[in-house]
């Protein structure tokens, strides 16, 4: 498996992986695609990384800029996250996560926040402590990781793309 920034050719494949690992979801309105590509025309695509196995992409992970308590100061939000139907439940999606986290440590981020299965997203080391808040998601959904300074209290708010959520 190799993991590397998307190039511009992927962009049909990754529409590809997003559209089949959403498929069966039930959770989302499948808007992944749209909101992929929003934060790609927007400039909000901070990182864009494939997960390829004998040069088939199986895998993506975006990560954007949130702001947290209205402060816009290195804070990032990962998703959306998929793998192929396929090839699930093989390591994919945790190489990505942990991958894409790594990266953001040597850009200087200050913590990455995610919404999704505590289960899965606890095991890289995302908590909720309760202080972060998303809309009316329940609080154990909230998650983050803080690489450097206080654990933050607030609102999060993600990149205008994901108003298509
Ligand atoms: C979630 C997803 C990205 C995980 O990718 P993956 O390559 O299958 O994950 P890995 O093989 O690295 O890890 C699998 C582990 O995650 C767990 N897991 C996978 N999906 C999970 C989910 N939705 N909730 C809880 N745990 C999950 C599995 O139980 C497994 O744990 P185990 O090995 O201890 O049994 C993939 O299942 C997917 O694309 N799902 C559909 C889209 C989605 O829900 N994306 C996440 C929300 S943005």
């Amino acid at each position: 498996m190799l993991i590397r920034p998307e190039a511009p050719a992927d962009e049909p494949a990754i529409d590809r992986v997003l559209r089949d690992a959403f498929a069966a979801r039930s959770h989302t309105n499948h808007a992944e695609v749209a909101i992929v590509r929003a934060l790609r025309d927007h400039g909000d695509l901070t990182l864009s990384l494939v997960a390829e196995v004998s040069e088939t992409i199986v895998g993506h992970i975006a990560f954007s800029p949130v702001s947290v308590a209205g402060r816009h100061d290195s804070w990032f939000g990962l998703g959306p996250l998929a793998v192929r139907t396929g090839v699930q439940r093989q390591g994919f999606g945790s190489a990505l996560v942990r991958y894409g986290l790594e990266d953001l440590r040597l850009r200087d981020a200050i913590g990455c926040v995610v919404l999704g299965d505590p289960r899965f997203y606890g095991r890289f080391g995302f908590l909720s402590d309760g202080r972060l808040r998303y809309k009316n998601l329940p609080a154990r959904f909230v998650q983050r990781i803080v690489f450097r300074g206080e654990p933050p209290t607030g609102d999060i708010t993600y990149a205008r793309a994901f108003d298509l959520a």
